[in-house]
């Protein structure tokens, strides 16, 4: 499906987990690339580092970084690990789901499926950061954060648009806030 334009791919996105084995091709990685570079950040700081993996052991192995939810690592052909350096942006974490987002959006544009896995905050079975774990896996240094994985692959589910019967209208407060009953 050609996207017509902006709100139709917004109302089409939804996180896809599973992948053909498929590679996604170098101009399409390029193009994903080019919309993490191209978002805006705080003061234009840029405080993202982002370290693609295709190697498809290192996936596997990547999918181990937490106890539940990392699954789709080990099933894309692409993973993207975003990090930012709380060194350049105080606002790093802002900066770095935006980017993660544009991404995603590109994808999506692509007509490819990816999914945001969560690393900051997360831990594997034994209480290990998942952090910890990504960043031993890619020689990630220790002064940089993971936030985050975002894996693509050309899908292999379909998902139902977004039903607009299902917009949460109520935490929209319109010129005040409003106690919701
Ligand atoms: C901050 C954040 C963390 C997420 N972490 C995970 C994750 O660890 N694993 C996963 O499979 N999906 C994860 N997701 C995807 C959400 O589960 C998904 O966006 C949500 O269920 C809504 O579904 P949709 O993206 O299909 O609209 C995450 C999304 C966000 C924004």
């Amino acid at each position: 499906m050609i996207m017509e334009n902006f709100h139709d791919l917004l109302v089409k996105r939804h996180s896809i987990r599973r992948y053909t084995a498929e590679e996604i091709s170098p101009d399409d990685v390029q193009l994903i690339l080019e919309a993490a570079l191209m978002a805006p950040s705080s003061k234009r700081s840029q405080p993202w580092q982002f370290v693609t993996v295709e190697d498809r052991k290192k996936l596997e192995l990547l999918s181990y970084c937490k106890e539940q939810g990392a699954a789709p690592i080990g099933k894309c052909s692409l993973a993207i690990v975003v990090c930012a350096d709380p060194g350049v942006s105080d606002v790093w974490i802002e900066d770095a789901s935006i980017a993660a987002t544009y991404m995603q959006l590109q994808a999506e544009d692509l007509g490819l499926g990816s999914c945001w896995i969560q690393i900051r905050n997360r831990y594997s079975g034994d209480g290990e950061p998942a952090e910890d774990y990504v960043r031993a896996l890619l020689d990630i240094p220790p002064y940089i954060p993971v936030l985050c994985i975002v894996t693509l692959g050309h899908k292999d589910e379909e998902r139902k648009p977004f039903n607009p019967e299902k917009m949460l209208w109520e935490r929209v407060h319109i010129g005040k806030w409003r106690p919701q009953e």
